[in-house]
């Protein structure tokens, strides 16, 4: 693994010009990505999940028992992405998309603000929160504008059912994994910006692009188990950048602009 920081670039050169001439890159996002927006993560200090703990909100089974409790969780998430707007990091790969140097974002966040920010090829493994979905009869729609403020649960309008955001809850499977895979089996450098790379199945994800000879490009505040391959023998990241996804993706955008 080489680091590159905002002091130390020694090998920043060396890993824009691999990306370069890389023929088909992805990225794979996670909460980290959105931070700078405004918007919590899961698991840093003071995270979503330090305030409320996922095995008691957050899956599936809890919607089924207790919705009044899960909707907590979901008010205080769509509470955190009232107004929150993209910022550079989504932006940079909105651009480098339409550059032709990235052929999609695989994300694990459910704000829309890489589409917001421009990216048309965004894959959902976790769903969006902007919308609810109904168990019942399948039915996907828009929020009631009071649903953020209201006590009482949104109901289908076809089923009379309980809506839950079209989000994946632990315990439901997740979302476009065929088209994830086709999107990755060609994939010959994957860029891993802002994940703790601890949820499955998203967080195999690296590992499959290794294993097939890809390189990894990994942005993060802090090093994970991606990092130096904890989970996978040592065949960890080849790049970390080591700094914010704002700051790094700005830093790896500016050596393009350099090199080209
Ligand atoms: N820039 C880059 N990375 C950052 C920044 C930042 N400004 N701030 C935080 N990070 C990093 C953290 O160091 C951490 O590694 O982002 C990562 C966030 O990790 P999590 O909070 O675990 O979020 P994520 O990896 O997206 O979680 C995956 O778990 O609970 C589920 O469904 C939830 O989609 C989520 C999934």
């Amino acid at each position: 693994m080489k680091q590159i920081t905002s002091q130390s670039r020694e090998h920043l050169e060396e890993a824009v010009a691999k990306f370069l001439s890389a023929r088909h890159c992805v990225a794979l996002t996670g909460a980290g990505i959105s931070v700078e927006s405004g918007i919590d993560d899961f698991r840093s200090p003071g995270g979503l999940w330090s305030k409320f703990p996922p095995d008691e909100y957050g899956t599936i089974s809890v919607f089924h028992t207790h919705p009044e409790k899960s909707w907590k969780l979901f008010r205080a998430l769509g509470r955190g992405l009232v107004g929150k707007k993209p910022i550079q990091a989504h932006q940079i790969l909105a651009q480098l998309e339409e550059m032709k140097k990235l052929n999609g974002i695989v994300t694990q966040n459910i704000d829309n603000l890489h589409q917001d920010a421009g990216s048309s090829v965004v894959l959902e493994i976790h769903g969006n929160h902007h919308y609810l979905q109904c168990l019942g009869c399948g039915d996907v729609c828009k929020p009631p504008v009071d649903v953020l403020e209201e006590e009482k649960l949104p109901l289908c309008s076809h089923c009379d059912r309980v809506l839950k955001p079209n989000v994946v809850l632990f315990g439901e499977n997740v979302r476009q994994l065929d088209e994830i895979h086709n999107l990755l089996h060609r994939c010959d450098l994957l860029m891993v910006i802002g994940t703790s790379a601890q949820v499955y199945p998203a967080a195999a994800l690296p590992e499959q692009v290794k294993y097939s000879g890809g390189l990894i490009y990994e942005f993060n505040i802090e090093e994970t188990v991606l990092t130096h391959g904890e989970r996978s023998g040592g065949v960890g990241s080849d790049y970390f950048f080591h700094g914010s996804a704002a700051a790094m993706l700005e830093l790896f955008l500016d050596g393009m602009t350099r090199k080209d």
